[in-house]
């Protein structure tokens, strides 16, 4: 059986005060069936590991660059989240494809370098609203995640997001049926790719407008192995319900 996993993307929010909330969930009862992650801004990065030291509680990154060190003005490398003590990257974000520009192999590099660190690699795939119409999400999706997931991805190396671009903070998600076609799709996908052993026990997440609401609806469905949540991961009662939602 695969454990759920609950994934807070906190994206650009968050000062010091916000790391109160990671105190409040702290106190959620968290049963041994759910990997809870929250991914702060780099900027609370090592506090978040202090502070959640001693929970079930894991901390992440939102994206990497692909090298260990070197002149890369702004840029942070998986060494470097590593050092501060997180364990997980986030990898090929929709919000990073589209603002940077970031391609299949940019992706699929930076999971590489996230391997190399000991990270995790937590790799986002999805359709904009536009490919849906004209019928193309599963074109789309083979693409996205083949090209984005290295041939050596494995359960405890990698966990793969489906998120569609158009549902991310918009309120909407596609129905459980289109959710499910989706996920086991990737998962078909993920078998032939990389074999059983692997393809059948990587945790495919669903992302884009999770909320207490609609989670455990969501995480019911067959090849859905939990959430990347968003705007409802920055206040700890919200995503509290969630984490309850993934047991
Ligand atoms: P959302 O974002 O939950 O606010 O829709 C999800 C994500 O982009 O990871």
């Amino acid at each position: 059986m695969r454990r759920k996993v609950a994934a807070g993307n906190w994206k650009m929010n968050g000062l010091k005060s916000a790391l109160a909330e990671l105190d409040a969930l702290k106190n959620v009862d968290q049963s041994a069936n759910c990997d809870t992650i929250i991914c702060p801004p780099i900027t609370l990065l090592t506090e978040a590991v202090r502070r959640t030291q001693g929970s079930n509680i894991k901390i992440g990154a939102q994206n990497c660059h692909a090298n260990i060190s070197g002149a890369h003005t702004g840029d942070i490398s998986a060494e470097m989240i590593a050092d501060c003590g997180a364990s997980y990257v986030i990898v090929g974000h929709s919000e990073r494809r589209a603002d940077h520009g970031e391609t299949n192999s940019d992706v699929a590099t930076k999971a590489e370098a996230a391997w190399r660190a000991n990270l995790t690699a937590i790799i986002c795939v999805g359709e904009t609203e536009a490919e849906r119409d004209a019928g193309e999400t599963l074109d789309v999706i083979e693409e996205q995640l083949d090209g984005s997931t290295p041939s050596e991805a494995n359960a405890e190396n990698t966990i793969i997001a489906y998120e569609p671009v158009w549902a991310i903070g918009t309120g909407r998600t596609p129905t459980l049926d289109e959710v499910g076609e989706v996920h086991d799709f990737m998962r078909e996908k993920l078998i032939a790719k990389l074999g059983p052993d692997s393809g059948n026990v990587i945790r495919l997440l669903y992302g884009g407008s999770v909320n207490p609401k609609n989670a455990t609806d969501i995480f019911a469905i067959s090849n859905v192995d939990g959430g990347l949540v968003g705007g409802a991961s920055l206040k700890a009662a919200d995503f509290a319900e969630i984490i309850k939602a993934a047991n």
